[in-house]
């Protein structure tokens, strides 16, 4: 395997250990016990490690009949989401493209404790209305200890910076990254041509003991959860956009603004590209 070797580390970012300031935290959400209690449950039997790029993900038999299983599917079909601007659904894979994913994880990170929380088909194209996809800056609220970014096919890069590196993949490459604990984003569209596209398959993975697994999706709505991730990006997001504004390296980010949008914004059928 060309691979790049695993480098265990801390996760280097949101967490509270990492913070540099932490007499002055403004616990505005959250109380700290609290927060401490949560973040050591998020963070319980993860590994962690520098985010990589893995080559040859899929053997070229098995690339090929994804992209052939991917080119049979009808974008009217894939619900588009005004989030990100993108098409973005469960596509009913066949079940060994993600046991195939899983046992390479699980390969990479040395571990048995690996499993799927969801998968994600995402093809990003301008709309005939004009919507750019984007990926803002963000940490994942959805489960994703480690998460499996397939660059599956398109016409044009779209890099992805994860905490403070930048990837740009070909097909068939995954880069595999931190969701919950590292920021991410992707560099901005940046294009009006109609015909750019670019598709990727993501699988979330968690582990036995993630919170979805303890408290069930619903979880993830309520109360306490959000008080948890409003606290981390009141605690991180800052730290983080700066960080990125004084790389020389990282290209510029897009903020997420949702603020205009209503619940089936984000699960829309039928929309065109071009
Ligand atoms: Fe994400």
């Amino acid at each position: 395997m060309n691979n790049k070797e695993l480098i265990l580390q801390k996760s280097k970012f949101a967490l509270y250990e990492n913070h540099p300031n932490k007499d002055n935290i403004d616990w505005l959400h959250m109380d700290k016990d609290t927060y401490l209690a949560m973040e050591k449950e998020f963070c319980e039997d993860a590994i962690f490690f520098e985010p990589l790029i893995i080559e040859n993900f899929y053997s070229d038999e098995e690339f090929l009949e994804l992209k052939n299983f991917i080119s049979g599917l009808s974008l009217s079909q894939i619900a588009y989401t005004k989030q990100m601007n993108k098409w973005e659904d469960q596509i009913g894979l066949p079940q060994k493209f993600i046991d195939i994913a899983i046992a390479k994880v699980k390969e990479i990170l040395g571990t048995d404790d690996v499993e799927l929380g969801y998968y994600l088909y995402a093809h990003h194209q301008m709309t005939k209305e004009g919507r750019q996809p984007f990926l803002q800056v963000h940490l994942d609220w959805s489960p994703g200890t480690y998460m499996v970014d397939l660059h599956v096919g398109g016409n044009r890069d779209w890099s992805i910076v994860v905490h403070d590196k930048e990837f740009i993949t070909k097909e068939n490459q995954v880069v595999l990254v931190q969701p919950e604990f590292d920021f991410h984003y992707r560099e901005p569209w940046n294009s009006d041509d109609p015909n750019m596209y670019y598709q990727a398959l993501f699988f979330h993975l968690t582990r036995k003991n993630h919170w979805h697994k303890k408290y069930g999706i619903e979880y993830q709505v309520s109360d306490l959860f959000l008080k948890f991730q409003h606290q981390r990006l009141h605690m991180f997001q800052d730290l983080y956009l700066n960080l990125v504004d004084e790389s020389q390296e990282l290209p510029a980010y897009v903020l997420g603004d949702d603020s205009s949008l209503v619940s089936g914004d984000k699960d829309l059928l039928g929309v065109e590209a071009k």
